[in-house]
């Protein structure tokens, strides 16, 4: 029997190569795309001498629509694929208005275009055996609308509404979609120059986990049916308080209308 296919976008660092090597493990074969070709070959190379891993390699910059057209294309060409992780990624420290409107418009096409194309590409696919699995990586940031850089809530925001609504509509099929928000996770994402004046030490070392430890629980919760998943316990508690907080602020300006 024929090895399971997984494609991974954002596959060269962090979160989306510790999915490469984890599913790697399992037996599947990949297709790995990102920017960073040297980076993709030497992890195709390390899998495949570890795990007989057959890794694709597709060299893309998902803000290009043209390059997300080929991989568009590359999927259309499979008679079957069993999971899309649409991870591909970067964080923006300046506010909305002073910030680079160059890349705000990168940072849409990157996490909303890119992933709902290769959505909108692998469904089909993926409905002629009427199973798959989609993972969606968004962000805790997409469920505190009050405290993240705007275009990133907004558009991991985006991933979360989407998964929640295909699932839905996928709800008779074998087919699981799951919107995986982490927190803070030790990858390169804070190490561009998007974010260049980000402290690490700024957060609470407690706060963070290691990428792979966030790939292993999204993969178990996906696998269990949850549709949104924030990982971590610690995660969660400041999700909740976060949204008390918020919950505090309207009733606040619901009162002060009234009166
Ligand atoms: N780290 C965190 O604290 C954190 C928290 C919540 C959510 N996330 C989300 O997790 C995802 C993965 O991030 P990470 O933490 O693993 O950071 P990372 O190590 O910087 O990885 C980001 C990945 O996205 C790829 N990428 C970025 N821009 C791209 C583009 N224009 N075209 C194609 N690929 C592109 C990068 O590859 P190339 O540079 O080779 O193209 C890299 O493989 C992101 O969506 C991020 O928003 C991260």
């Amino acid at each position: 029997m024929s090895k399971k296919l997984a494609l991974i976008t954002g596959a060269s660092s962090g979160i989306g190569k510790s999915f490469a090597e984890q599913l790697a493990e399992e037996g599947y074969n990949l297709i790995l795309v990102a920017r960073r070709k040297q980076k993709l070959e030497d992890l195709a190379e390390k899998l495949s001498k570890k795990f007989s891993t057959e890794s694709q390699i597709v060299v893309a910059d998902l803000s290009e629509l043209e390059q997300i057209k080929n991989v568009v294309d590359i999927i259309n060409s499979l008679d079957s694929i069993d999971i899309l992780i649409n991870n591909a990624g970067f964080g923006l420290s300046s506010g909305f208005a002073e910030g680079n409107a160059e890349r705000q418009l990168d940072m849409v096409k990157v996490h909303v275009l890119a992933s709902f194309s290769l959505c909108r590409a692998v469904i089909p696919v993926m409905l002629k055996r009427n199973e798959g699995l989609v993972i969606n990586v968004s962000s805790i940031s997409g469920l505190m609308i009050k405290y993240g850089d705007v275009t990133y809530t907004a558009t991991k925001s985006f991933l979360i509404v989407l998964s929640e609504a295909l699932q839905e509509e996928l709800r008779k099929t074998d087919i699981r979609i799951h919107a995986l928000c982490p927190g803070m996770t030790y990858s390169e994402f804070h190490d561009t120059e998007d974010l260049e004046n980000f402290d690490r030490s700024s957060v609470p070392k407690g706060l963070w986990m290691s990428s792979s430890e966030v790939v292993r629980k999204s993969l178990k919760a996906a696998r269990k049916g949850k549709t949104v998943y924030v990982p971590g316990f610690l995660n969660r508690v400041s999700l909740f308080f976060s949204n008390i907080a918020l919950i505090r602020k309207i009733s606040q300006w619901f009162i002060e209308r009234k009166n």
